[in-house]
Order: structure tokens, then sequence, then C-alpha cells
């Protein structure tokens, strides 16, 4: 029998790592579309100025956080429970690179721009001579960040409905693996 507290996953249930990276990461992305809607629809006011300060330091968190996440997803990968379907299974898949792909392709335009970028009172780009900018590393950013970011939200949105749907058609093992 697997006790609801072990730490890694199991084929009856998610591990209390993969829930804290779930749980926390859906808290820390909440966060980061909201920042990312303040500053679509508010542009300019005291609500965009609040929340997106934040947006890139939280964002850096979710790059840092998704890559563990990946490795320990790899590293559990056949103890885990298996996906309900093989739409479930593309479905996580297409939220894995979508989470890798949205932040790093941003770092890839803050590195190419040439300016420092400072997060949490740290350096963590020291920045270089604007006209040595890296235009391919800003193409990156600019043509597939803002896309690519609003799909990953399309996709929770769906990702979240359809857990909901399964709780309440009562097929409640599949949300109970994850809470
Ligand atoms: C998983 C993490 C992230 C998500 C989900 C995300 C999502 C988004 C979204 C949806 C937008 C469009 C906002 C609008 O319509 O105005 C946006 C814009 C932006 N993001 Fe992020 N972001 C993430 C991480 C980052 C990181 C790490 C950085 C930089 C270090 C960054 C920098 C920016 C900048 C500068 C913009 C405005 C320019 C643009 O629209 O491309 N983001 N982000
Ligand atoms: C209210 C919000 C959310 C609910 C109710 C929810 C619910 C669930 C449930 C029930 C599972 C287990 C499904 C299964 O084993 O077949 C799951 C897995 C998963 N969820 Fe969520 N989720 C939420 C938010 C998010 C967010 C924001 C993301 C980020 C993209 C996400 C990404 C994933 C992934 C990738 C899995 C597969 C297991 C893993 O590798 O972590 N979820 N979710």
């Amino acid at each position: 029998m697997q006790s609801s507290t072990s730490v890694r996953d199991s084929a009856e249930k998610y591990g209390l790592v993969t829930r804290v990276l779930h749980w926390g990461m859906a808290l820390l992305f909440a966060w980061q579309f909201t920042s990312a809607l303040a500053h679509m629809l508010f542009e300019d006011t005291a609500i965009d100025e609040f929340f997106w300060g934040t947006h890139k330091p939280v964002g850096l968190v979710l790059m840092v956080l998704i890559l563990i996440r990946a490795v320990w997803g790899l590293l559990n990968l056949k103890r885990r429970p298996p996906a309900d379907s093989m739409a479930a299974g593309l479905g996580h898949l297409a939220l894995y690179v979508l989470m890798l792909v949205v932040p790093a392709v941003a770092l890839f335009r803050q590195y190419g721009s040439g300016r420092k970028f400072e997060a949490f009172g740290m350096t963590i780009m020291q920045g270089f001579e604007e006209s040595q900018k890296i235009q391919w590393m800003i193409d990156l950013g600019s043509n597939f960040h803002k896309i690519l970011g609003y799909l990953l939200l399309i996709m929770i949105v769906g990702h979240i409905f359809f857990a909901i749907r399964h709780y309440l058609k009562g097929d409640t093992h599949i949300t109970d693996r994850m809470l």
C-alpha cells in the first residue's frame, strides 16, 4: 500500500514532490498570467504597474521550477499513474513543452538584447554593449513568447476544464491522485 505522503510517485498516486510542484506552480502561473493580462488590458495603469514589475522575476522562478519538474518527471516516468487516455498523455506533454519554451524564448530575448537583467537583488545577466545585440535571440522572443504564452493559457484552461469534468462525472481516482 502507498502512503499518501510518499515522496516519489507510484502507479496509484502522484508523490509529494510532484504534487507540491504541480500546485505551487499552478499558483505561480495564475500570478504570471494575471500580470500578462493586466499588461495587455490595463497598460499604464496602477494595476499594470503593480503586476508587471513581477513578470520577469516570477517567469524566471517558473523557468527554474519547470526544469526541476521535467527532471523529476523523467525520473518518475515509469512509476507515476498511467495517462487516462492517449489524448490526456499528449496534452500533458504539450503542457511541458510550452512550460519550457515560453519562458526560455523570453530569456533568450532578454540575453540577446544586451540589457542587464536583475532579479531578487541578484544579477542574472550582466548585459553587454547594445551595438553587439544578438538579433536572432531577440526575434525568437518577439515572435514566439506572447503567442505561445497565450496558447499555454488556453491549454491550461482546457486542462482545468477536463480535470473538473472528471471530478463531476465521478472519475475521482483521476483527481484524487493529484490531491
Ligand atoms: C512561464 C513563464 C511566462 C509566461 C506564462 C509568460 C507569459 C506572457 C504573456 C502571455 C505575455 C503577453 C502579454 C501581453 O499581451 O501584453 C508576455 C509578455 C512578456 N513577457 Fe512573459 N511570460 C513568462 C515568462 C517571462 C520571462 C522569464 C520574461 C523575461 C525574463 C518575460 C518577459 C516578457 C516581456 C518583456 C513581455 C512583453 C513583450 C511581449 O509581449 O513579448 N516573460 N508574457
Ligand atoms: C485549478 C487548476 C488545476 C487543476 C484542478 C489540475 C488538475 C490536475 C489533475 C487532476 C491532474 C492529474 C491528471 C492525471 O493524472 O491524469 C493534473 C496533472 C497535471 N497537471 Fe494540472 N491542474 C491544474 C493546474 C495546472 C496548471 C496551471 C498546469 C501547468 C501547465 C498543470 C499541468 C499539469 C501536468 C503537466 C500534469 C501531469 C502530471 C505532472 O507531470 O505534473 N496543471 N492536473
